[in-house]
């Protein structure tokens, strides 16, 4: 027992959740491995119904979540928590995942604790520091802590190669994979409860991003009232974020507009198949720009720039930005112009086989000689 290696995996979000699982489940598995799971809980209901879906009981639950929190609030207390932690288990490796704050000052915190560190989602930059914030600053700061570099894509490779780090970089493609096909083939819902017209087209919309508060998401919402009123034939259906400075814009917009569903968010269960049915996706998540690919879904991506271009560069997604005319025109002509449609809706997923989370242990096998 006491030479097995022990890992801890920390997170604290639903898409960090959403994406570390089919990883902790993974590791688990083998027996040259002790596990812990470790979650900040920087979001808790959106955090436990993941950990749910995938049985998992964390091993440290730090309960961080505040109401409408700062920045600045959870950041001291990732990092004193996790420190409390990193000092009693005195873990061989810690990973992390991704660009959150629980990413960021996790990180940082195991830098300081004088771990290994290993980066799940490396790679990914816009850089702009201010497109997206703060997770532009959090990839640098893990990216720069870390000994091994999980990239989703040649691209991240190039990366981190392009900024001087010289070894620990890997291409595993992105866990969300994993988890999407996961879902999609063990777990096909019946939507009926949802209460969507059939003969409708659905739009499914998603926006969150902090960037986007205030104007830009008053845009989106406006856009969308347009669209409805324009379009006799669409539907749109918004799982509205928790975030109360989300829904404190959307829901004046948009409650109560004649074929607009405004809902809480939904599991990953039904989130997955929701996507698969839906005709187009607007939206300024990551995970989904990755997910909907790999579905065929044509997605508009709400922001002026994204750190995820490779499905840009295949032809599924486009950049719609927050500007209202924009958005508008780009998913009118994807209405109106079938052909336009169909290129889009080629399923071509630059993100993965669904086998990152295996390829991502063999390398931690390796890196611990273990092979
Ligand atoms: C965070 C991440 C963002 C990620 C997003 C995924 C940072 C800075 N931001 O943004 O990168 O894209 O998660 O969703 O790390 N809330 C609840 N219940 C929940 C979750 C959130 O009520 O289960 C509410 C709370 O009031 C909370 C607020 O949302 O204070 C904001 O949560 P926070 O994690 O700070 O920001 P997100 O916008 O969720
Ligand atoms: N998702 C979900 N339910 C929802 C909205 C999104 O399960 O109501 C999933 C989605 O499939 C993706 C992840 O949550 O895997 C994305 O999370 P989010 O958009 O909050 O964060 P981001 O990816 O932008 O960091």
């Amino acid at each position: 027992m006491t030479n097995k290696i022990k890992i801890a995996l920390v997170f604290g979000t639903r898409p960090e959740a959403i994406k570390m699982c089919p990883l902790v489940k993974r590791l688990k598995q083998n027996p040259l491995f002790h596990v812990l799971t470790v979650v900040t809980a920087q979001h808790r209901q959106i955090l436990d119904s993941v950990l749910e879906l995938f049985d998992i009981k964390p091993d440290y639950d730090l309960n961080l979540m505040k109401p409408n929190q700062n920045l600045w609030d959870l950041s001291s207390d990732i990092l004193l928590k996790t420190k409390e932690v990193f000092e009693k288990e005195d873990p061989d490796l810690i990973l992390v995942h991704g660009d959150t704050t629980t990413a960021g000052l996790s990180a940082l915190s195991a830098f300081y604790a004088r771990k290994k560190i290993g980066h799940v989602e490396a790679g990914l930059r816009t850089f702009d520091k201010n497109y997206p914030f703060p997770e532009e600053i959090n990839r640098v700061i893990v990216d720069s802590v870390s000994d091994l570099m999980f990239c989703p894509t040649e691209l991240a490779v190039n990366n981190l190669k392009n900024s001087n780090i010289k070894q620990g970089i890997y291409k595993t493609g992105n866990t969300v994979i994993d988890a999407l096909l996961y879902v999609i083939e063990n777990k096909k819902i019946n939507l009926d409860y949802l209460g969507l017209d059939k003969n409708l087209k659905t739009i499914l919309l998603t926006s969150h991003r902090r960037e986007n508060f205030g104007k830009p998401l008053e845009n989106i919402c406006n856009a969308v009232k347009e669209l409805i009123e324009k379009n006799k034939d669409i539907q749109v259906i918004y799982p509205v974020h928790p975030n109360p400075n989300v829904r404190n814009t959307v829901y004046p917009i948009l409650d109560n507009i004649e074929r607009v569903k405004l809902v809480e968010p939904l599991d990953y269960v039904p989130f997955c198949n929701l996507m698969k049915e839906a005709h187009i996706i607007l939206t300024d998540s990551g995970g989904v720009q990755e997910e909907a690919p790999a579905l065929g879904k044509p997605v508009l991506v709400l922001r002026e720039e994204t750190e995820r271009p490779e499905a840009v560069e295949y032809g599924g997604v486009k950049l719609a930005g927050t500007n209202k005319e924009n958005i508008i025109s780009m998913v009118q002509t994807l209405l109106d112009n079938n052909e336009e449609y169909q290129k889009m809706s080629k399923a071509v997923n630059p993100y993965g086989d669904g086998r990152a989370s295996e390829y991502i242990e063999n390398i931690i096998l390796d890196y611990f000689n273990l092979k």
